[in-house]
C-alpha cells in the first residue's frame, strides 16, 4: 500500500482548502468540503477492511451505502488542513445500513466530520442523480457574495440575473444560474434537504446570509464556479451604489450563451 501523503485526492483537497483560505472565504472553522473517492483509488492507499471507529451520519442515506469520502473536520480551520491533514480531516465510508460512517483514515484527535454532512451528502446524492461524474461539494463564506445576499434580494432568477450582468463570462460559467435559500438553521438535516432540492437544478447554491455551496465533477470545475460568482458579487458591491452609465444587455447575454453554445436558463433573461 502507498503512503497516504502521497494520494492525489488528499493533495486536492490540502490545496483546494490553502487557497480557499487565502482568498478570505474561509475564516475559522468557517466552510467544508467533501470529495467523492473511487473505491480502487482509495484502496491504493488504505486498507479498506479496517475501520478507525464508527460514527452515525444522523441522516438516512442508503443510496451512498459504499461510498467513499474525503471530508473536512467540524470545528477544524482552513488554514491547518494543508500542514496537518490527518487531524483535519477524515476518510470516511457509508456503512451497509445507510446510517453511519465508518472512519478509515484521519479527525486523528477523537473529531468528526463537518457539521454540515447533511447537506453535503444530499447534495451528493441529488448531484449524482443528475451527473454520475459528480465529485465535489464545497462549501464557503466568500465575502462579496454574502455582502450582496444583504442588500440584493434573495431569488434564484433575480440573484443570477444580477450576477450575469456582473462579468461577460458569467452565463457561460454557470448558464444553470444560482439557487437561492432564505436564511436557515444551518448544520441541520432541514437545510440539508433544502440545498439538495435546489441542487437537482442547479451547481450553485446561496444561502441566504451565510455562504454558498457549489457541485462539480473535479475541485477545479467546483472551485472556479465559486470564484466566479464571487467576482462578479465584488463587482456588484463595487459598482451597485454608483450611477449606472453600462450595462451588458439581455440581447447581449442570449448572443454571448448561444455563441459558446451553453444550456442557459432562458427563463431568467427578461429580454
Ligand atoms: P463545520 O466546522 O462543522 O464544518 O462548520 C463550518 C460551517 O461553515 C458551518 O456552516
Ligand atoms: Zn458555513
Amino acid at each position: 500500500m502507498k503512503p497516504i501523503e502521497q494520494a492525489p485526492f488528499l493533495t486536492e483537497m490540502r490545496l483546494s482548502a490553502a487557497n480557499m483560505y487565502r482568498l478570505g472565504w474561509d475564516e475559522r472553522n468557517g466552510g467544508n468540503i467533501s470529495l467523492l473517492i473511487d473505491r480502487e483509488q482509495a484502496a491504493e492507499y488504505l486498507d479498506l477492511n479496517q475501520s478507525l471507529r464508527t460514527i452515525p451520519l444522523g441522516f438516512y442515506a442508503p443510496e451512498l451505502a459504499g461510498k467513499i469520502f474525503l471530508v473536512t473536520g467540524t470545528g477544524k480551520y482552513f488554514k491547518n488542513v494543508a500542514d496537518d491533514p490527518e487531524t483535519n480531516l477524515g476518510v470516511i465510508r457509508v456503512a451497509p445500513n445507510g446510517r453511519d460512517a465508518e472512519l478509515l483514515w484521519g479527525y486523528r484527535d477523537g473529531g468528526r466530520f463537518t457539521s454540515e454532512l447533511p447537506a453535503h451528502f444530499m447534495s451528493h446524492r441529488a448531484r449524482l442523480a443528475v451527473d454520475a461524474g459528480n465529485r465535489v461539494i464545497m462549501h464557503c463564506h466568500p465575502t462579496h457574495t454574502l455582502a450582496m445576499n444583504y442588500v440584493h434580494p434573495l431569488e434564484d432568477k433575480a440573484f443570477t440575473h444580477t450576477l450575469w450582468k456582473m462579468c461577460t463570462e458569467c452565463i457561460v460559467v454557470f448558464p444553470d444560474g444560482v439557487g437561492v435559500l432564505p436564511w436557515m438553521l444551518c448544520g441541520t438535516n432541514e437545510i440539508g434537504e433544502a440545498t439538495a432540492k435546489k441542487m437537482a437544478d442547479y451547481r450553485l447554491v446561496v444561502w441566504g446570509m451565510h455562504g454558498i455551496y457549489g457541485a462539480g465533477k473535479t475541485m477545479d470545475e467546483t472551485f472556479g464556479l465559486i470564484e466566479t460568482v464571487e467576482k462578479a458579487a465584488q463587482i456588484y458591491m463595487l459598482t451597485a451604489h454608483l450611477p449606472r452609465v453600462n450595462t451588458i444587455t439581455d440581447p447581449q447575454l442570449r448572443e454571448l450563451a448561444e455563441f459558446f453554445g451553453v444550456n442557459y436558463r432562458k427563463d431568467f433573461l427578461d429580454e
